[in-house]
């Protein structure tokens, strides 16, 4: 039985270990990054993308250059948060391709990419700022994720402590066209997670009326 929202809230937690053997079924799998893929990206334009390793010496390789946190190797499924750099240039193509899926007329289309362009040469204009930009709307798609396999009982553990220099070099990523945001393991939980420690509302939210 799928959890309800408020159920998954509850069950999320940064899992730290997760059993070996119990695999992510390919059902729940597709479940999980169909979530990914219906997060919201700005202008629509897509630019996050996923490698999900289950090949174990390579999850091993990748914990070690993730300060040897377990929870990184012994699960189920690695996921690779990579964000497109390349393809959000104003030389590349794909943004006009991503606009011309939108069913609204040529001179629509063509002001879109206008505004696109603007906003590249205003925000975009280095890759740095292109990982910083694409890495903000890629961490949105992580919560979705997280929360859809929390649904499913599924447990995951965000990891923002890795070498990503390394990492990258390892998955022979060209780093002009992608680099690595996030890794994000998903599988079982090997212990009960301990209590969420959290603000109460009054602290977290001004209230302006
Ligand atoms: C962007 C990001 C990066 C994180 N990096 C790590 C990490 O490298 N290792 C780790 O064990 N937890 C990591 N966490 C998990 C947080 O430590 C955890 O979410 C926080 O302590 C709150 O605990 P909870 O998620 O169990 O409620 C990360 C979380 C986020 C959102």
């Amino acid at each position: 039985m799928n959890k309800t929202f408020q159920e998954a809230m509850d069950f999320r937690h940064a899992c730290k270990s997760f059993q070996e053997e119990k695999e992510i079924s390919k059902e729940n799998m597709d479940f999980i990054l169909n979530a990914a893929r219906l997060s919201p990206s700005s202008y629509g334009l897509e630019f996050t993308k996923y490698l999900l390793i289950k090949n174990k010496d390579l999850k091993e390789k990748i914990k070690n250059l993730a300060m040897g946190q377990e929870q990184v190797s012994i699960n189920s499924s690695l996921l690779v948060v990579l964000v497109a750099i390349e393809d959000s240039k104003i030389s590349s193509p794909t943004p006009k391709d991503r606009f011309n899926r939108l069913e609204v007329n040529k001179e629509i289309k063509s002001m879109f990419l206008d505004y696109y362009h603007s906003y590249v040469k205003e925000h975009l204009n280095n890759d740095e700022q292109i990982l910083a930009w694409t890495s903000k709307q890629a961490y949105l798609a992580v919560g979705n994720i997280m929360t859809a396999a929390a649904t499913k009982g599924i447990d995951s553990c965000a990891i923002e402590g890795f070498n990503k220099k390394e990492v990258e070099k390892l998955l022979n990523l060209d780093t002009k066209k992608y680099q690595v945001a996030l890794l994000l393991p998903l599988g079982y939980r090997k212990n009960e997670q301990r209590e969420s420690l959290r603000l109460p509302l009054s602290e977290l939210v001004q209230y302006i009326d």
